[in-house]
């Protein structure tokens, strides 16, 4: 009776939410969502201000090895120890780890996120005096000096200053500790504490400046921040310390934490960390996504930080640092000389405060700083703070932007190569409900001649959501569906979310609950939660076996009905719990090796992933390459697949933020990046749908999907016009598949993005600093969406001093730098190629990108100032690992000049036969030749076919008709 009164409560409870989440709400319910204040760390944290820290470095304990350095630091308030490891790595980055010394038990630190040890340089001592140490880092000029006390760090190139960290004081450490609660532990813990406090306004001592070995560390010291200033004088003055972590413990929130109606028993106490750095010279800082903002980050000061703690929220607001789905610990620093980058390895809850100290000044004024000499150096400084673990900070060195690029894949890994057709157009929608509509919907392309390659399935499809398993009335010949795609060379996706639905005759709870593999409660029972299929265990997914386990679930004898065309969509996996603290997990829940939930939160989403695209290649035996989307994210998850930006709306600033939110994912590693087009929630009206797919034909993860209370909106459902603008628009994301491909293969050898701001190409020039309504793909198009209502034109600012720019519709030349003003129409798709560049098509109209396999070729040469261009292309199968483990592919290059085109290997350990061949060769910029040659080895000089518009200069060279993985020569002459 207890049992069916508490289920009874719980799917009361699960209504009301599924009724609030139909309900017509306009935006999100803030109060479901902690502010920084009312997460009691976050608040901790922030209310230590900005002062002289209480570490002292004990420069007594320095220890230093081949390829490590470490000190104990001491909080002069509270006596605990710290262990600060200081590593030079190879490429150019510096690694800071700090933990207690003494821990009463372990932290957590993350593993599986960084995809080897970093390897090391040697680090060695280049001078030292009373209280500091200065050591060389063993690559790119680079010199770190360790104050003291109080205790910071300054990182110099050469003479410069480039980073400091602490330099505002602001390190904290809330260290393991037993609970004092009864009066006279309260009285006594105070009574040291103000006893401490006392002893160290007596032994202060006014802060020295950094080393006085080396001209660099006078440098350094010539110029104080003004924190810096401020700090001494209040030392000065002797006004308080700022306040210590022994204070913690009895603060409210401490020991145990409500929100709403949950309450966090956090049984190991106060456990956050924080860490301050500056940036001197920056005002430009990117990154730390999921947020619904802009791309530049914004200050932080007067309203919350930017919070990373992944989370289900309904109807996100945009232009707020509010947490959502994914986090990545990330953060890019910019200006004209050089670009730096940080990442905080920890999955806890984290928030990043941006503070600088020329946010809100015009630019007048700060030209009037400048003229009246009065101007400080511009700086921003940033603030991290996390819930639990340990500081493990990689210092990214850049300097440029590539650089950083680089040195982040060398932790993290680069972006999966996508299976090809993953790259194509996806149709979703929640959901098509049964076996004849996905016929349908299916046969509509086919009628319609619009291309696609693959259908998706939302939770209805399977049985009482219980994933891995069909819906016997709606899907009863899942296999004949997928074979009949199959047959269109078309794919499915289905989805199969973290949840699994507590119910003794479903064969996947069963198994998890006997193997012991749900995560538990706090009282070691396994942890239950709502969500969609109602009471719901969630897997323990930071158990390697756990994962082995779910990765065999997708093999075929598991997994029936499925097949090789049948791909995953991982959704709700922050993890979302209905009836959970901010819609997740409560942090008290534990996980394997006694891990509370709190420790690795933000790092479930990335072990989902994981598993299902490990699932996915052993299931091929280890041949074929996985497609998974997710829409949890850690650093590190672009190994596994594609993210999307969740649940947005059909509103043009939807729209328009898909811009910013999928660069942000790019700056740090993730480039398979795309948002719900059309918008998930509400009906977009007929311009907006337009506008959408003809923005979302041009970023990396083109997909459709919508909420199930929407009316249907295939693409043929809204008249001749919009359905021929909406055609035209997936047929020019089909053509350019062979330049996405080769991107994609350039982003997962070298860890570049695919979608760039274009401040990463043109990092001098500021006028891209704040960019984030066009950007590049690659180095080779610029892409300036129309997202506003009744657009009639757009500005589009062409980079580059001395370059030139072609519309690639119209091939109209444009010199920059400029701001360009394109009247637009419904069927502009405002793209532009850069002079300099080659890149290949496929022109040819067909149903899929399989269908395309072997189409032949366009080139499309855009000459550069000097007559020139290069570009590259990469040929696989497509699909499996070969091109890695037998090197099966073809990585071409093209070149122009000399009035002479050449393609060439750009890679000779690979070789892959095609029948594909170029029929076509565009010159953009070209004057018309007297005649044209193809030149191929041991065949004779042949003439080639061309026609030329003065007009426009543009030369098309007809069919040459080489092999792709042919080299060959044409000259105009
Ligand atoms: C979540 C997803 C959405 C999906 C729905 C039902 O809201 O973000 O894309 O359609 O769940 O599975």
């Amino acid at each position: 009776m207890a049992a069916a009164a508490a289920v009874g409560r719980l799917e009361m409870a699960a209504l009301a939410w599924l009724a609030l989440s139909l309900a017509v709400v306009t935006a999100v319910d803030r109060s479901n969502f902690k502010t920084c204040d009312q997460s009691s760390f976050c608040k901790r944290q922030r209310n230590v201000e900005a002062g002289s820290s209480p570490y002292r470095a004990l420069l007594e304990s320095l220890q230093l090895s081949q390829d490590s350095m470490k000190i104990q630091l001491i909080n002069e308030a509270n006596k605990v120890p710290l262990l600060l490891e200081l590593y030079g790595l190879k490429g150019n980055m510096t690694r800071i780890r700090i933990n207690e010394l003494n821990p009463l038990k372990p932290r957590y630190e993350v593993p599986d996120v960084l995809v080897q040890d970093p390897p090391t340089t040697r680090l060695s001592v280049t001078g030292r005096d009373d209280n500091s140490v200065e050591l060389s880092l063993g690559e790119g000029n680079h010199k770190l000096i360790l104050t003291a006390k109080p205790f910071r760090m300054d990182l110099l190139e050469g003479r410069e200053l480039v980073l400091s960290v602490n330099s505002r004081g602001l390190l904290v450490f809330e260290h393991l500790r037993q609970r004092k609660d009864s009066f006279s532990d309260k009285v006594s813990s105070t009574v040291v504490s103000i006893w401490d406090r006392i002893k160290n306004l007596f032994s202060r001592e006014p802060p020295k400046e950094p080393a006085s070995e080396g001209e660099g560390a006078a440098e350094a010291s010539d110029a104080p921040s003004s924190a810096e200033q401020e700090s001494t004088e209040k030392t000065e003055q002797g006004e308080e310390a700022p306040k210590g972590a022994s204070e913690t413990e009895e603060e409210p929130g401490s020991w145990e934490e409500t929100f709403k109606t949950h309450t966090d028993s956090k049984p190991n106490g106060p456990t956050s960390v924080g860490l301050d750095f500056s940036f001197p010279g920056v005002e430009n800082v990117y990154g730390i996504p999921e947020h619904a903002d802009y791309l530049r980050l914004r200050t932080t000061e007067g309203g919350d930080p930017y919070r990373l703690y992944n989370l289900d929220v309904f109807q996100y607001e945009l232009y707020n640092p509010m947490a959502l789905y994914g986090s990545v610990p990330v953060l890019l620093a910019h200006n004209p000389q050089r670009t730096l980058g940080i990442f905080w390895l920890n999955a806890a809850e984290t928030w990043v405060d941006v503070t600088s100290n020329t946010a809100g000044k015009t630019l007048f004024g700060k030209m009037l700083d400048y003229m009246q000499g009065g101007g400080e150096t511009p700086q921003t400084d940033v603030r991290w703070m996390s819930e639990s673990g340990i500081i493990d900070v990689f210092l990214l060195l850049g300097p440029s932007p590539n650089d950083i690029f680089q040195q982040y894949a060398s932790l993290t890994g680069t972006q999966a190569l996508p299976p090809l057709f993953a790259l194509a157009y996806h149709q979703s929608r929640w959901n098509y409900n049964d076996e004849e509509d996905v016929s349908t919907v299916d046969n509509g392309f086919d009628e319609h001649d619009i291309p696609y390659d693959v259908i998706w399935l939302d939770i209805e499809h399977a049985d009482g959501k219980r994933y891995f398993t069909w819906d016997p009335n709606k899907f009863p010949r899942p296999r004949e569906m997928l074979q009949g795609l199959a047959a269109k060379r078309r794919k499915m996706v289905s989805i199969v979310d973290p949840h699994i639905k507590v119910d003794s005759a479903y064969r996947i709870h069963n198994e998890i609950r006997s193997r012991d593999f749900y995560v538990k409660t706090k009282d070691g029972s396994d942890y239950e939660g709502w969500c969609w299929p109602g009471s719901a265990g969630y897997p323990d997914f930071t158990n390697p076996e756990m994962r082995a386990w779910w990765s065999s679930m997708f093999g075929y004898d598991h997994y029936e009905g499925s097949m090789e065309n049948l791909y995953t969509w991982n959704d709700m996996n922050e993890p979302s719990v209905f009836n959970g603290p901010e819609v997740t997990m409560h942090k008290d829940a534990v996980h394997q090796g006694g891990w509370e939930h709190r420790d690795i939160h933000n790092l479930y989403a990335f072990y989902v992933q994981m598993a299902t695209a490990e699932g996915q290649v052993k299931r091929s035996g280890g041949l074929e390459r996985p497609f998974v989307l997710t829409r949890g994210f850690f650093a590190g998850s672009q190994r596994y697949g594609a993210v999307w930006t969740g649940d947005n709306a059909a509103e043009w600033d939807h729209l328009k933020i898909s811009i910013p939110m999928c660069l942000s994912l790019a700056l740090v590693g993730i480039s398979f990046c795309g948002a719900d087009v059309g918008g998930f929630f509400k009906n977009p009206e007929p311009e907006l749908l337009v506008r959408w797919y003809q923005a979302g034909a041009y970023q990396p993860f083109f997909r459709a999907h919508a909420h199930m209370d929407t009316t249907r909106r295939e693409p043929w459902l809204f008249g001749e016009e919009n359905k021929a603008l909406i055609r035209d628009a997936v047929r020019q994301r089909y053509a350019l598949l062979p330049f996405w491909y080769t991107l994609f293969y350039h982003s997962y050898r070298t860890g570049q993005p695919v979608m760039r701001p274009l401040w990463v190409e043109y990092p001098q020039d500021a006028t891209t600093y704040a960019i984030d309504d066009q950007y590049l793909l690659g180095d080779a198009l610029l892409v300036h969406p129309v997202t506003a209502q009744g657009a009639r034109g757009v500005q589009v600012y062409l980079p580059g001093k001395g370059e030139v720019w072609y519309d690639v519709h119209t091939h109209q030349k444009l010199h920059a730098p400029q701001t360009h003003y394109l009247a637009v129409t419904m069927s502009s798709i405002p793209v532009y190629q850069r002079g300099g560049s080659i890149v290949a098509r496929k022109e040819r109209v067909r149903r899929s990108s399989d269908c395309m396999y072997n189409d032949p070729y366009t080139l499309y040469v855009a000459l550069g100032p000097q007559g020139t261009a290069q570009g590259e292309l990469f040929v696989d199968d497509g699909h499996t690992f070969s091109f890695e483990t037998k090197g099966q592919y073809l990585h071409r290059r093209f070149s122009f000049s000399g009035n002479t085109l050449t393609a060439s290997s750009a890679d000779p350990k690979g070789s892959f036969e095609t029948p594909a061949w170029i029929e076509r060769v565009v010159i953009l910029g070209a004057g018309k030749p007297a005649a044209v040659f193809l030149k191929q080895k041991d065949v004779a000089e042949s003439r080639l076919d061309f026609t030329h518009e003065a007009e426009t200069s543009v030369l098309t060279i007809r069919k040459p008709a080489v092999n792709i993985g042919a080299d060959w020569s044409i000259s105009l002459r």
